[in-house]
């Protein structure tokens, strides 16, 4: 039995959520385990009601899940900033998930922006360090406003915090089985302090604890010219958190869009978070329109991580069938049916 905490969260969240809570239930009725879920409001409607974005009490509660499942947090009358601070990015802090694990893999019948490249050239996963770099929030200001202000905004990069994230990755690579390579991602030719760490640390582990595994490294810039040019070179990249926020919204692109890109925010010795990586898409909010594959698919993400592996790939099977024979489209309001329709299609192909 798994316990799950539910944040449907803004905007789409509660439609897509809904979807894949639908498909969980469908499949841990045949799969051999049990799903309790726990449904919690937060997001910008308390926020604007209470002036809560995340009380201590309901974090203290949340470590006692064995996962945590969210929509998508984002408000059109919230000034940006406030709730992904307060909410999406103190639960990834808090709950020390160090890795944004986020698979870019095209399903047969997705149409991708690329030309001449199929499901067998882009499938690849990018594993983003999630609790450092510059989203530590390291930094300050001064003389705010005048001509003379000075901001200064640090990355955080410590060798403990980058080898654990390299492990995961490492470890990832070899569990995927597919091409053991793993590619570091970074900028060692300017950022002399931060990449050169996580260089040293890359080769150092790779040596000593993964020697099964083909280490690789691209500079950032061109990690997005080959993910467009020869998404193919790639099986696993590892890159800090920045660098890794720019480079997944491409992946979400090549792979047929945010409609399906789903991740994981992870911390593999306590609790973990799934959610599509798309936002809340206020336009489109309450019209049964969108795209519920990546919060699906994000729940399978969440059954890999409990290690129901069956159970995964049931799932994923089942929005490979539902893209290839159903879908006209994954973008809102194009798909040719709607929002619950499509978690009807997916639980019928489970
Ligand atoms: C993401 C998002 C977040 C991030 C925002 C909403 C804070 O873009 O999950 O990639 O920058 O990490
Ligand atoms: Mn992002």
């Amino acid at each position: 039995m798994y316990r799950i905490a539910v944040i449907p969260g803004d905007g789409t969240g509660p439609e897509v959520v809904r979807e894949g809570l639908k498909v969980l239930s469908a499949i841990s009725a045949s799969a051999g385990f049990d799903l309790e879920f726990t449904t919690y409001d937060l997001g910008g409607e308390r926020f604007m009601r209470t002036g809560e974005i995340l009380p201590d009490g309901i974090l203290a509660e949340f470590r006692q899940f064995n996962a945590i499942y969210l929509g998508a947090i984002g408000h059109p009358d919230v000034k940006p900033g406030i709730l992904e601070k307060g909410l999406l990015l103190r639960l990834r802090f808090e709950l020390d998930q160090y890795v944004n694990l986020r698979p870019v893999k095209l399903f047969p019948g997705v149409e991708t922006p690329i030309k001449d490249k199929g499901p067998d050239d882009i499938d690849f996963v990018i594993i983003r360090e999630n609790t450092e770099g510059l989203y530590a929030g390291a930094g300050g200001t001064l003389r705010r406003g005048t001509i003379d202000e000075v901001a200064i905004q640090d990355s955080i990069n410590t060798r403990k915090g980058v080898e654990r994230c390299l492990r995961y990755a490492f470890m990832y690579t070899r569990k995927r089985n597919k091409r053991k390579k793993l590619t570091l991602c970074a900028k060692t030719n300017v950022l002399t302090y931060a990449s050169d760490l996580w260089e040293r640390a890359f080769h150092e582990l790779g040596e000593k604890e993964f020697p099964d595994i083909a280490r690789d490294y691209v500079h950032v810039d061109a990690a997005v010219m080959w993910m467009v040019k020869n998404p193919e070179w790639f099986d696993v990249i590892v890159t800090d958190n920045m660098f890794g926020d720019i480079i997944t919204d491409l992946g979400a692109m090549i792979q047929g869009g945010m409609g399906i890109a789903a991740g994981g925010n992870i911390n593999p010795d306590g609790v973990s978070m799934f959610e599509p990586i798309g936002g809340s898409t206020p336009k489109y909010t309450g019209l049964n329109v969108v795209n519920p594959l990546a919060a699906i698919g994000a729940a399978a993400l969440m059954l890999e991580a409990f290690g129901e592996d069956d159970a995964a790939s049931r799932i994923e099977g089942a929005v490979q069938t539902v893209c290839a024979r159903h879908l006209k489209s994954l973008a809102a309001g194009k798909m040719g049916h709607s929002t619950t329709d499509v978690g009807d299609l997916v639980v019928k192909y489970l």
